[in-house]
């Protein structure tokens, strides 16, 4: 059944946003005060979405590196074309779809990243054998995503709501597990690194608009909980009135968003 949800650009920025807003450390000085990205470097952001990640080098290097955000949504490389315009920088936004071969040279990047994103790849040994093969020798490989106990009150609130157990989710259970081994085994050095960020939301609205961000983002996940629109709305109600409890209960809701970055050198 066809469901007509919002784009999934919004959902994107309302999640970045409701980050921002409510968190309480941030991912971005977290990204550069691990990678350190320098003027005079080749950067390529995979599954860039709408340029955060190529924005943030960007602007760390005074516009001095030069960076290429690949995507395979023709929205959310419009969304970063116009945003590059806008700013007057001159990342580079293309097509690409990190389940085929990246149309770039061998040993072409000093540094290869992807935030929320290259963990969905259908091969994972393919996928980061890519990445691989388009960094220079010692160039490094950064990938961030979800860990097992990332956001467990938004899971807990769902199951009790839902009354069911929560679909399993590619990013975070293969992140730890097959996602490290994978680069492990294919880069000389790899490490994780973990990012936690507590968000406190003082009312229910602001937490219900990030469930609806997500639940639409990564809806093939969910269809074992909905199946169409109004079952979907239903299930909003219910999760409203879950989180309604647990606020009155609690006095606030705090979600923790646990992340790790898997660092790695060719
Ligand atoms: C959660 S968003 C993260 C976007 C961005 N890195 C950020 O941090 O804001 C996941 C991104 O992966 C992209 N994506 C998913 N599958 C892809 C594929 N096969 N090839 C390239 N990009 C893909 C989506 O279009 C989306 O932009």
């Amino acid at each position: 059944m066809h469901i007509d949800y919002q784009e999934t650009s919004k959902d994107l920025l309302t999640r970045i946003e409701i980050h921002e807003e409510y968190g309480s450390a941030n991912i971005d000085v977290w990204t550069t005060d691990l990678l350190d990205p320098q003027p005079g470097m080749k950067i390529l952001d995979v599954g860039c979405g709408a340029g955060k990640l190529s924005f943030l080098f960007d602007d760390y290097t005074k516009g001095g590196a030069n960076i290429i955000g690949g995507d395979f949504s023709e929205e959310l490389l419009e969304k970063a074309r116009a945003r590059n315009k806008e700013r007057g920088s001159q990342v580079e936004f293309q097509f690409l779809d990190f389940n085929q071969p990246f149309n770039f040279a061998d040993n072409a990047f000093d540094l290869c990243t992807s935030a929320f994103a290259i963990y969905y790849a259908r091969n994972l040994n393919f996928t980061f054998g890519e990445a691989h093969r388009v960094l220079k020798p010692g160039g490094r490989l950064f990938v961030s995503g979800p860990l097992p106990e990332n956001k467990q009150m938004f899971y807990d609130i769902i199951e009790e709501a839902a009354n069911a157990a929560i679909p399993p989710m590619p990013g975070s259970s293969r992140f730890k597990g097959d996602i490290f081994g994978t680069i492990d085994s294919i880069f000389a050095r790899t490490e994780l690194r973990t990012f936690e960020n507590h968000l406190t939301f003082p009312e229910v609205e602001p937490f219900i608009e990030y469930v609806r961000a997500s639940l639409n983002e990564d809806r093939k996940l969910w269809t074992s909980m909905f199946d169409n629109r109004d079952e979907y709305e239903a299930l909003i109600v219910k999760i409203t009135d879950a989180a309604r409890r647990r606020f009155e209960r609690d006095g606030k809701l705090v979600m923790t968003k646990v992340v790790g970055g898997i660092l790695a050198t060719k």
